[in-house]
């Protein structure tokens, strides 16, 4: 089978498309026949950062059909469509191949006529998305329609892939969603994809905007940004509000106005989908699952996430895209759809 790989850290030039034995499941995993592989910002920070296998094969989102299953499998079988997250986490193989095995929990089924154009884009975006909305102090921690029916929530980027799928999951829940954007591209994506509100940023006056859009405040704010953010965060906040981090987009560091943050409760709390847990994922998959069954997780430019495609061979281009700030979402078709 091919499998795109890398032995050593560095720019995409490292990867590689090489020819590669298909594995067998072992006890608790699934063998994926991988159609699409989704790339995210961590893909190719992994790859810059460090090799922790002796090979890699990147990607950790991705969607495909099951093709073998391990001894002990309940609930997947060959033939199943699946959408896939964290391949990789903790393993030396990602999505970026024809037949991917991971463990079967990671493999979630697709319900009936989502796509895997769909199914390829939720993993790490959509996964943090439930999240940085569902860890809050007074708030739900499941969502579902009208989970967040009479809570604002802020999603800071709402054109990021992140923040695409915050305003998706947001406004299923049944919140009021402000999004702020750079530019009116953006704009309109963020509208596409369900956002009430849009803020442009940089902007002198975008507190005010978001007062006089939430006089009391917004409870929930999704974050990719503290570091630019952190101080307008504290302004808009409502008491008890979260404020979600999961990002060090443009800085490294938080200075936060200690008086006003603690004067209205606030929760900074931070995101990493690879560490919040086993419970987290669980939720995410259970509440995303429901979302997609009720047609909350569109994709592409009508929805608000441009979809960009590369063939398994130009994995590198993929990568330098989404580190280049593509806008939307970065797809590699791996093999046709039957
Ligand atoms: N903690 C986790 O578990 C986790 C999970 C997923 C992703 N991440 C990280 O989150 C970041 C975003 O990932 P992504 O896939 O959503 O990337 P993306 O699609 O490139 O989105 C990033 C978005 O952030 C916006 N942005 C940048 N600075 C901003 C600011 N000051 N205020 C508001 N928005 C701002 C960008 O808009 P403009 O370009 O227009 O400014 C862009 O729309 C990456 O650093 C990624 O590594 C972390």
């Amino acid at each position: 089978m091919k499998a795109i790989v890398y032995s050593e850290s560095g720019a995409s030039s490292v990867l590689s498309l090489a020819e590669r034995e298909v594995a067998e499941p072992g006890p608790g995993e699934v063998r994926v026949r991988i159609t699409v592989s989704g790339v995210n910002p961590t893909d190719w920070k992994a790859r810059a950062a460090g090799v922790p296998f002796p090979e890699v094969v990147p990607n950790q989102d991705g969607a495909g059909i099951i093709d073998a299953v391990g001894d002990g499998v309940t609930g997947l079988q060959p033939g199943d469509r699946v959408w896939i997250y964290l391949a990789a986490h903790g393993r030396p193989t990602g999505t970026a191949q024809e037949f991917a095995v991971l463990p079967a929990e990671r493999a979630v089924p697709l319900p009936e006529g989502i796509g895997f154009d769909v199914a390829a884009s939720l993993g790490v975006p959509a996964m943090t998305a439930h999240r940085a909305l569902t860890v809050h102090e007074s708030g739900p921690a499941r969502l579902a329609p009208g989970a967040l029916a009479d809570r604002t929530v802020l999603v800071q980027g709402g054109a990021g892939a992140v923040g695409h799928a915050a305003i998706q999951l947001a406004a299923w829940a049944g919140a009021t969603v402000i999004a702020t954007v750079s530019s009116d591209a953006k704009a309109e994506l963020a509208r596409a994809a369900g956002a009430h509100h849009i803020v442009r940023y940089p902007d002198d006056a975008e507190a005010d905007r978001i007062r006089e859009i939430a006089p009391d405040g917004v409870d929930h704010i999704v974050e990719v940004s503290p570091a630019q953010n952190a101080a307008l965060d504290v302004e808009v906040a409502a008491n008890h509000a979260s404020i979600a981090y999961y990002a060090n987009n443009n800085g490294e560091e938080i200075t936060v106005p200690i008086v006003a943050s603690f004067a209205k409760n606030i929760r900074w709390q931070g995101v990493l989908v690879y560490t919040e847990g086993e419970p987290a994922h669980q939720a995410a998959v259970k509440d995303i699952t429901e979302a997609l069954r009720d047609g909350a997780l569109p994709v592409g430019e009508a929805a608000g996430l441009p979809l960009t495609w590369f063939e398994l061979a130009d994995t590198a281009a993929a990568h330098d895209a989404v580190e280049d700030g593509a806008t939307g979402k970065v797809l590699i078709r791996v093999a046709a759809e039957d």
